[in-house]
């Protein structure tokens, strides 16, 4: 297994809807074993193979949920039904996300609080998890970056201008910045 380098904001991979899986073969069960890792050094709470440069509709997430029950998983080529988004603004101390794409930075986003996925794992058995509070938060996450789109696409003001701000001062937003979990200096 390998941890692979995290792809920052700017690499046309992490902005472009990614491809179905056809391909159930070795490479994928490798690539899905180097996602957990690259998610667990990180650490993360989910991560979508187009952060570390790969164009496929996967993502894995690892969530203790508040009942205490640990939820780990793959998901391949999923769909996503949700409640609806609440317009309301979002509440910085209990709303605020963050992105192993925008290493080290936080902004508050409104997001549905149900959520059903569906999609199929490793062995092509179908996946099916209701989700809610945080948990479908993170499915809602994961699910945008194989659409391409990053939650600081999707902020309200004042925050999305705080986003392309603190994106902009730190260099990131170009192509080819990547960060390698367990490392401390951000490469490229
Ligand atoms: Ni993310």
């Amino acid at each position: 297994m390998t941890i692979r380098p995290i792809c920052i904001t700017g690499n046309p991979v992490l902005h472009t809807k990614a491809l179905e899986v056809t391909e159930f073969n070795e490479e994928l069960r490798v690539l899905v074993q180097d996602m957990y890792e690259t998610m667990d050094e990180a650490p993360g709470v989910g991560l979508a193979a187009p952060q570390i440069g790969v164009n496929l509709r996967i993502f894995v997430y690892d969530w203790d949920a508040e009942d205490g029950s640990a939820q780990r998983g793959v998901v391949i080529n999923p769909t996503l039904t949700t409640s609806a988004v609440p317009t309301e603004q979002a509440d910085w101390e209990s709303e605020s996300e963050g992105c192993l794409s925008v290493p080290g930075e936080r902004f508050p986003l409104k997001r549905a609080e149900s959520a059903v996925v569906t999609g199929v794992d490793l062995d092509q058995n179908p996946v099916h998890i209701e989700a809610t509070g945080w948990f479908a938060r993170i499915f809602q996450h994961e699910f945008d970056h194989l659409e391409g789109i990053l939650y600081v696409d999707k902020l309200s003001e004042p925050y999305a201008q705080e986003a392309k701000d603190t994106i902009a001062e730190r260099g990131w937003g170009k192509d080819g910045i990547s960060w390698l979990p367990g490392e401390e200096k951000l490469e490229g």
